[in-house]
């Protein structure tokens, strides 16, 4: 590693993110030292407004608080106990927890990212269901596991990987007459993501959220909504697919939900949960007291300073903010709440550079699509700077 031309980065972990997202949307060399709420400052002291947040991670801010105060006490007190043995902050969390989910989610189960608890739905829903098949949108992103690397759309991700584990119909996101098309009684499962995050920030509509509840439960197969990315609060309700009333079988959730420490949760229905045999599956880390503590802080934030409502307003006065900007170059902004995405006619690389030039981080979902996904807790001076730096990267 050449320490004289990129003196604070971590060249080895960079290079494989920068292939995955392409040459131009990464910043190998900037090494990112300190945040604060949406802010974060870089090792030559230069300041960012942070919209990328980890991707959609950092949901209460960087070096909040309270989440900082919860990990170090709980640090202090106990980091280790495996979920066969009672927790009191495990308990409080999960208790938390389910205050914000459908009463008929009433079992939970922890991991530690995104890609594990999506493993385990995929697992409990074959237990639950004895079938393999499943119906998943394309453009859809699930996680690069090989088991549900089989419902990740994009083909780079997917084909090197191939024959994958798990069949699975690919179906047009938000096209009624194809998702009636496709699941028959051999479905195992519906997959879908209520709003796309690395497909671009597609929005489902109500209507087809609805109607693949009906689907599922007129051919015996599961419902599963992966919320990993849209869901903790992100869209300005706890889930996003609250918005639709449509409460599935099983949903996922990850990233904002500890605020930047590793966890992950699948909650199922009661008759789903009891399909795993015993020991079916199981993890070492997960359920882990200092995670729990993580996300009990992050619910007490999201309900104690009204992030929810704050998520509404922000995301709509920055979606009117880019609107107002009347820029050509933009094709359509999409998005609910702090999960905002900007189509343009071209490509967006050397667009989202030039905004981290103007101090402003977002990512692409796509080639043309720039990704807001912000802290909840960014405040309306921020965003208003954000569409004032937008507005000159568009104009220049
Ligand atoms: C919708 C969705 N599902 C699953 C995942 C995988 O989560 P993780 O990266 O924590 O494994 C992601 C990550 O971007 C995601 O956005």
């Amino acid at each position: 590693m050449s320490q004289a031309a990129t003196p604070h980065a971590d060249t080895s972990t960079i290079l494989r993110t920068e292939a995955a997202h392409g040459p131009g949307l990464w910043a190998p060399d900037i090494a990112f030292v300190r945040g604060d709420g949406a802010r974060l400052w870089d090792a030559d002291g230069r300041e960012y407004i942070d919209c990328l947040a980890g991707i959609a991670v950092a949901s209460v801010g960087h070096a909040n608080v309270r989440l900082a105060r919860a990990i170090s006490e709980q640090a202090s007190r106990l980091i280790v106990c495996p979920q066969n043995l009672g927790n009191d902050v495990r308990a409080s969390f999960l208790a938390a927890l389910a205050e914000q989910l459908p009463n008929e989610l009433t079992r939970l189960y922890m991991a530690n990212s995104g890609a594990e608890v999506n493993e385990a739905a995929l697992k409990w829903a074959f237990a639950a269901t004895g079938r393999r098949r499943v119906v998943a949108a394309k453009r859809g992103f699930a996680g690069r596991t090989l088991g549900v690397l089989a419902m990740t759309w994009e083909p780079k991700y997917r084909e090197p990987f191939e024959p994958l584990a798990v069949p699975v119909d690919f179906v047009r996101y938000d096209d009624v007459g194809e998702l009636e098309a496709a699941v028959t009684d051999e479905t195992a499962l519906i997959w879908l993501e209520p709003i796309q995050g690395e497909g671009g920030i597609h929005v489902a509509s109500h209507a087809y959220l609805r109607r693949a509840r009906e689907l599922a439960d007129a051919h015996g197969a599961l419902l599963a909504f992966d919320e990993i990315q849209c869901g903790a609060g992100r869209t300005g309700r706890f889930l996003a697919s609250a918005h639709a009333s449509v409460v599935p079988d099983m949903v996922t959730l990850a990233k904002g939900l500890g605020g930047g420490v590793p966890i992950g949760v699948l909650a199922l229905s009661e008759r789903v949960a009891a399909a795993m045999p015993t020991g079916g599956h199981g993890t070492t880390f997960g359920g882990n007291p200092l995670a729990a503590a993580a996300g009990l802080a992050v619910l007490q934030e999201i309900e104690e300073r009204g992030l929810l409502a704050h998520a509404t307003a922000m995301g709509e006065r920055l979606r009117s903010g880019i609107l107002a900007l009347g820029s050509d170059r933009v094709r359509e902004v999409r998005g609910l709440g702090l999960m905002v995405g900007v189509e343009l006619k071209e490509k967006v690389a050397p667009v989202i550079a030039a905004l981290r030039e103007q101090g402003v981080l977002t990512i692409n979902a796509g080639a043309t699509v720039i990704r807001f996904v912000p802290p909840l807790v960014i405040s309306e001076a921020e965003v208003d700077e954000v569409v004032a730096r937008f507005g000159r990267v568009l104009a220049a």
